[in-house]
């Protein structure tokens, strides 16, 4: 397979743990991150790029008078790298439907819940207040309205009885680790489109769609 010809750039605000999953999985699964992007100078996920010899972008929000005037310069330094993909990471900006529309079927999320539960933050508490006994991970297409694009795949946890947040964060980091390249891979393989209409595939169905 060739592995250098779907070209994606990822936005972090963070730490950048997802990051890393799409960096050590890019080389077997046919896709390969140009460009990483933080809006934050000091995300540590820009160390993890730099490791793994990836251009880094630094757009600060602060440096902008308007989401507009921020997200404009954020596609300028985007689009230098001409991306099939953005892949947002952790990246931890509302944004609106300037970039949006901009990366229209180009845009993809992923989302610390079961979607269409638990949108917004502090997901993994939500879900432990709401008796909830499974919780996971969902990636979708980006549209304007929040975490509210069609849901490509998620996987699920269980949540248990002792479980505090930062535990149950933790559980289903893992199962992000595996879901993100895995759903990258299959763009970039062809596999699932945006003008797809299908339900949201498990992380065992993804993985036999794709070839790694
Ligand atoms: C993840 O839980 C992701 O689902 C959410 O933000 C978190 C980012 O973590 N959107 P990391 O920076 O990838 O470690």
């Amino acid at each position: 397979m060739n592995t250098a010809t779907f070209d994606i750039a990822v936005l972090i605000s963070g730490s950048g743990s997802n990051l890393q999953a799409l960096i050590d999985q890019q080389q077997g699964f046919g896709y390969r991150i140009v460009c990483v992007l933080s809006n934050k100078a000091d995300a540590y996920g820009l160390v993890r790029a730099q490791q793994a010899h990836i251009a880094t972008r630094i757009v600060d929000h602060k440096a902008y008078d308007s989401r507009e005037a921020f997200e404009q310069a954020m596609i300028v330094a985007i689009d230098e790298f001409q991306p099939k993909l953005v892949v947002l990471a952790g990246f931890m900006r509302i944004l609106t439907p300037l970039f949006i529309s901009h990366y229209e079927q180009r845009l993809l999320n992923i989302h610390p819940s079961l979607l269409p539960k638990f949108k917004g933050t502090h997901t993994h508490e939500q879900a432990i207040a709401a008796g909830e006994t499974e919780h996971g991970a969902s990636v979708h297409w980006v549209i304007p309205e929040l975490d509210s694009g069609r849901v490509i795949a998620q996987e699920s946890v269980p949540i248990l009885a002792d479980d505090t947040a930062e535990v149950l964060a933790k559980r289903v980091l893992t199962v992000e680790h595996q879901l993100y390249p895995a759903v990258v891979a299959a763009i970039a393989q062809g596999k699932i489109r945006a003008d797809d209409h299908s339900d949201p595939l498990t992380l065992s169905q993804l993985l036999h769609k794709v070839v790694s």
